[in-house]
């Protein structure tokens, strides 16, 4: 049997080696969107490498933009910068077909503004993230406070059991639902539908934009979907 911290030392060594791989998409004069999470964090660590290269946009305005300030980059406010050129961020699941459930972070609403504001998205995960259908993983939904018991009726009316992420506020402040047990057989039709509930901000479906490129990392290497 593996020991737990050889278990944690491969996991970290599958989010570098995606990270490492996602650094070689940074061409010169990039204008990139940075995400939110581990996997993220272990990307932002690198960025030193290409720091003459790249013009930084962060989709937390807390998480990654302090990781970025301690890195001595200046983190530019999206309307400053127009259309990026390359949005790099983890997933909590990837299916075959690059279809992402994120927003384990709660940082789901910044992270869709910056995939729609991109013209390329590169989606990094250690392989624990893959999975035939999504849906295993809770499914975040943002919604505004005022509107949270509706929208948790409503997706309980969907076949789902919304849970109040308790203690949360988002950078918008607003509310996370997150949704276990739907059956999310159509994830283009389910993250229009949830999209369209009076009071949801957005949910964490992203299959509607998928990413162009999915990196799985390894413990020994890194491969593409
Ligand atoms: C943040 O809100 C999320 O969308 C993250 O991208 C996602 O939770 C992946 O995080 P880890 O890389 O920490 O697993």
């Amino acid at each position: 049997m593996r020991s737990k911290r050889t278990d944690k030392e491969a996991a970290l060594a599958a989010k570098r080696h995606a990270a490492q791989a996602a650094i070689g998409q940074i061409r010169h004069d990039c204008r990139l969107g940075v995400g939110t999470g581990s996997t993220a964090n272990e990307f932002i660590a690198l960025l030193p490498e290409v720091r003459d290269r790249i013009t930084a946009v962060a989709s937390s305005s807390q998480a990654t933009t302090a990781l970025l300030s301690e890195l001595g980059f200046e983190v530019l406010p999206l309307g400053q910068c127009g259309t990026l050129d390359l949005y790099v961020d983890g997933a909590d699941e990837t299916d075959n077909h690059r279809r992402l459930i994120k927003g384990g972070g709660g940082a789901l609403t910044g992270e869709k503004i910056l995939v729609a504001s991109s013209r390329r998205f590169v989606c990094i995960v250690d392989e624990s993230k893959r999975v035939k259908l999504l849906g295993k993983f809770p499914l975040p939904v943002e919604v505004i406070p005022m509107a949270r018991s509706a929208v948790a009726r409503k997706l309980a009316a969907m076949g789902g059991q919304p849970q109040y992420r308790e203690g949360v506020v988002t950078d918008y402040g607003n509310d996370i639902l997150d949704v276990r047990n739907l059956s999310i057989l159509d994830p283009v039709e389910m993250e229009t539908e949830i999209n369209q509930i009076p009071g949801v901000v957005t949910v964490g479906l992203f299959a509607r934009r998928r990413p162009e490129l999915v990196i799985v990392g390894t413990a020994q290497g890194a491969y593409s979907l």
